[in-house]
């Protein structure tokens, strides 16, 4: 049941601390999807905005010595400033202490407690005065407040509250997860949380005493409390898109097509909110998609660690348009991904300084040395002609169809191997020497046509996500400003012959990464001499090497092999056939993170018993002291490739 228009949210920020790449990272893979949709003419629908209730924020501001207001409206202008310079074209910003917000959690908690969904109890816990925080038995540690770095005491403490009936919802809300696969997505993620609801589910505790948190919503029908945060907060969804303000308006927009949330906030927004939605009698939106983290490197980011990556600056270094790129590019959807600026760097490098904006300077010079700065008019095609048509042709469908199922990634790198396929076709056909004689300048024109077309279809397919540069690329053929027509990036041969192109400085200045400190002549004496095999590594015939049956495989699926640390057990699809095999990476691999990886393996290595699990394989990957990487596959390649 697709519906005809994309309604697409993020999660609402805590305005305790200014925005970091995680928070870029979801609100610009919003932002690419929605523009993805609106060049393919799907009426759109993009929400972001901010969470500005709760213990988090009035913390901060405690800390900050100002109000939770002024530190929310102090904080929020941050955000706002940070999509604004994101390019982010959302289509309503919404913040928990709006009216309009407010008033429809209140609506909501008082239908709901009329109707007896919401109760009055006593509430029975463990209490940690410092943390002022409740703490369930097995919360704690050694009958201590878990916080870290507080470790306190902590009172048993019985104080009244009301609950939400979650717990009758249990049931129904595995059932409607199991019939609709697509709900939560990725699958591993609707897995977690079939996991959680296998546990009993207890009613929702959706109150605060204004005696212990008073920043929050006012509960409608009890003035000593105030609404729990995660309650207010998801409810932005709906109230902004007019629930019970404007049926109108909410019926033209809800259910929404994608709720993109971090992994972090799985369990409250697949259990909680469901069981929320159906208590209001409120239909479910289509998909919860849970994105990875962004590691930096390879750890966590946290202020502990130093390591908070600051969007804005990142920005003011290397531009929007790039950032945009590589997040995008880079991140498996689903899975975690690792952020550094040598990664960014090389992306760059490769992907846009040389291979793009190389093809862009060397067609635009080569038209304007030779064709008067006029788009020259193409020829009968012969086959490498008709080789780059279908390629692009082929490749801007791919993306469509991969935005669709939520793998940008997938569809942007397609769109990279064009450009490096048309780079290819010019070193093949030469129009630089074609374009020198007069009987083969026509040649020439048709060559620089034909590059000239797959830019244009380049350039439009990644305008969401470049929209600036994209914007100059099209600028520089020639083509009128504004949003593409999508129609035209399925069409070969849009392009006007005679349509005058414009001089333009180069797109993506090349990053110039300082090198590396040259070796000490000391270090250089001690090196083993280049050609010389190392000492106690014997050399071997080709013949040797060719014994080895290497494949490319896709990991299907991981999971920790019990009472082994290091072990994982893998289900790996080689194209031909499924296999399980047994790897000691478990300390270096989550084995979420690992399903859908292509990785290279030893395919005729003779099965072997590991723990007593069968282990038909090895996979490869490289070592050094206690790191350890697998090897991967750049690109698309059919599974079960050969390689060597
Ligand atoms: O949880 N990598 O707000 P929040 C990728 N207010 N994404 C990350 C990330 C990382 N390292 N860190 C954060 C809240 N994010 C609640 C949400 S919704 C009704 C209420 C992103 O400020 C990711 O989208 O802690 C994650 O879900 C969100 O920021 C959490 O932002
Ligand atoms: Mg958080």
């Amino acid at each position: 049941m697709k519906k005809e228009n994309f309604y697409i949210t993020t999660p609402i920020y805590y305005v305790n601390d200014k925005p970091h790449i995680g928070h870029a990272y979801t609100t610009i893979l919003a932002d690419v999807l929605a523009r993805y949709h609106r060049l393919i003419n799907v009426p759109t629908w993009f929400l972001t905005g901010t969470d500005e209730h709760g213990q988090k924020v009035q913390r901060a501001a405690e800390a900050a010595g100002m109000s939770p207001k002024q530190q929310a409206d102090e904080t929020v202008v941050r955000f706002r400033e940070l999509w604004q310079k994101l390019e982010i074209t959302n289509d309503d910003f919404i913040r928990t202490t709006e009216p309009r917000h407010q008033e429809v959690v209140r609506k909501i908690l008082q239908d709901l407690y009329d109707r007896d969904e919401i109760y009055r109890a006593e509430f029975e816990g463990w209490y940690c005065v410092t943390c002022e925080r409740f703490y369930t038995e097995k919360d704690l540690v050694d009958g201590n407040c878990p916080e870290p770095g507080c470790g306190r005491p902590v009172e048993r403490i019985t104080e009244p509250n009301y609950f939400f009936r979650m717990s009758k919802y249990q049931q129904w809300l595995i059932d409607y997860i199991e019939a609709n696969p697509k709900f939560i997505q990725p699958d591993f993620r609707r897995n977690e949380t079939l996991g959680f609801l296998r546990k009993e589910l207890t009613d929702l505790c959706i109150s605060r005493p204004k005696s212990r948190m008073g920043w929050g919503i006012e509960l409608p029908f009890d003035a000593d409390f105030v609404t729990y945060v995660w309650f207010d907060a998801l409810v932005n969804y709906i109230s902004a898109a007019g629930y019970l303000s404007d049926d109108d308006r909410f019926n033209s927009l809800w259910p929404a097509s994608y709720h993109l949330i971090g992994k972090d906030i799985l369990t409250t927004h697949t259990v909680y909110w469901p069981t929320m939605l159906k208590a209001m009698n409120v239909p479910m939106p289509e998909t919860i998609f849970a994105h990875g983290w962004w590691l930096i490197g390879r750890d966590k980011m946290s202020k502990t660690a130093g390591n908070v990556v600051n969007p804005m600056e990142f920005v003011d270094k290397h531009g929007v348009d790039p950032f945009r790129y590589f997040l995008i590019t880079e991140m498996s959807l689903g899975q975690d991904a690792s952020f550094t600026e040598e990664a960014f760097i090389r992306r760059y490098n490769t992907d846009l300084a040389n291979d793009l904006g190389n093809m862009l300077s060397r067609v635009t010079k080569l038209i304007g040395s030779y064709f008067d700065g006029k788009i020259p008019a193409p020829q009968e095609e012969g086959e490498a002609e008709a080789k780059l048509r279908d390629t692009t042709l082929k490749a801007a469908e791919e993306l469509v169809a991969s935005v669709d199922r939520m793998r940008p990634d997938q569809g942007l790198n397609g769109m990279a191997a064009v450009v490096r396929e048309a780079n290819r076709y010019m070193e093949v056909r030469q129009p630089w020497t074609l374009a020198k004689s007069d009987d083969t300048r026509a040649d020439a024109g048709m060559v620089l046509y034909y590059a000239a077309e797959a830019l244009r279809i380049v350039s439009g397919m990644l305008y969401p996500v470049m929209p600036g540069k994209m914007t100059e690329l099209r600028r520089a053929l020639g083509l009128p400003d504004g949003d593409p027509v999508f129609a035209d990036l399925h069409e070969w041969g849009r392009l006007e012959p005679g349509t005058p192109i414009q001089k333009m400085k180069i797109l993506f200045p090349r990053i110039q990464v300082p090198k590396v400190k040259e070796a000490a002549p000391e270090e250089e004496k001690a090196k083993p001499k280049q050609k010389e095999a190392p000492v106690g590594i014997v050399q071997i015939e080709y013949a040797d090497f060719a014994k080895l049956s290497l494949r490319t495989a896709r990991v299907l699926e991981a999971e920790k092999v019990e009472g082994a640390d290091k072990l994982l057990r893998l289900q790996i699809d080689l194209g031909d056939e499924q296999r399980q095999i047994v790897a000691g990476i478990a300390l270096h691999y989550e084995p979420d993170a690992l399903v859908g990886m292509n990785i290279v393996v030893v395919a005729n290595l003779k099965p072997a018993c590991i723990r007593k699990i069968e282990s038909n394989g090895m996979l490869l990957a490289a070592t050094s002291g206690d790191q350890l990487r697998l090897i991967t596959v750049d690109g698309d390649m059919p599974l079960g490739s050969s390689v060597g």
